[in-house]
């Protein structure tokens, strides 16, 4: 964990791209608490995301009192509990399960398990539209976060697991059908490091005029 210095300065240097490249899933988090101010520079930078004609339809909620937090992790644990298992049985049968993923959703159990002491319960709620929930008004505003987040040092990562307890969540953060939320974002300091993440080369991905296919 870092010191807690000059907070206006922090994350100011990080080159923008490097940030991109290395902004992997943090889930691995000490229970230290977060400056306020740190929660606000994240959030501001949310605020820079483009949306449509500029409606800006963000809310952020934070969630750091330890008995709020035990409330939100508890339904977390629930949901995402029944949401991996059934990919923890397939791993268990299969021999030749990629090894990545595994570690990955090991990961994503542990900070599921350890939601309630994450310092930082960010939620991201929006608006809808003819009751449509418009989260994709929402993802660039997220990204900015998460981006910001790796800037200044501070450990984040994006779920949507409680949604599966959405109403109960909203209702309890004092949010309405019309501005439901759409991301929760746990944020603290990192026990390990920030890096680059495993992605399949932009070569495989990147094509020019028209799709082609691989050959199989
Ligand atoms: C829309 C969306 C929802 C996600 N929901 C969850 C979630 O509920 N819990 C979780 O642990 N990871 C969730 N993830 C996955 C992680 O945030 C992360 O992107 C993924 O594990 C890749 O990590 P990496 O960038 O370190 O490779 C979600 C990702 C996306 C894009």
């Amino acid at each position: 964990m870092k010191p807690i210095d000059d907070l206006d300065q922090r994350g100011e240097d990080l080159p923008l791209l490097e940030g991109i490249r290395t902004a992997r899933a943090i889930r691995r988090l000490a229970s230290d608490p977060v400056p306020a101010a740190l929660i606000r520079k994240v959030c501001e930078a949310g605020t820079f995301a483009p949306s449509g004609g500029n409606r800006q339809p963000w809310i952020f909620v934070a969630v750091t009192e330890p008995e709020r937090r035990a409330f939100i992790a508890k339904l977390y644990l629930e949901a995402f509990r029944r949401y991996i298992a059934p990919a923890f049985e397939t791993a268990a049968k299969d021999k030749a399960f990629p090894e990545a993923k595994l570690r990955n959703m090991k990961a994503a159990l542990h900070l599921a398990e350890h939601l309630h002491e994450v310092p930082v319960h960010l939620f991201v709620a929006g608006w809808t539209r003819r009751g449509e929930t418009q989260s994709q008004a929402l993802y660039p505003c997220i990204q900015n976060i998460l981006l910001a987040c790796r800037a200044v040092g501070l450990g984040a990562s994006l779920t949507t697991a409680h949604l599966t307890h959405r109403e109960e969540i909203d209702r309890y953060l004092g949010l309405s059908e019309r501005t439901p939320t759409c991301a929760l974002l746990p944020i603290g300091w990192p026990k390990g490091k920030f890096g680059r993440p495993p992605r399949e080369s932009v070569d495989a991905k990147l094509h020019f005029e028209r799709f082609v296919a691989p050959s199989v």
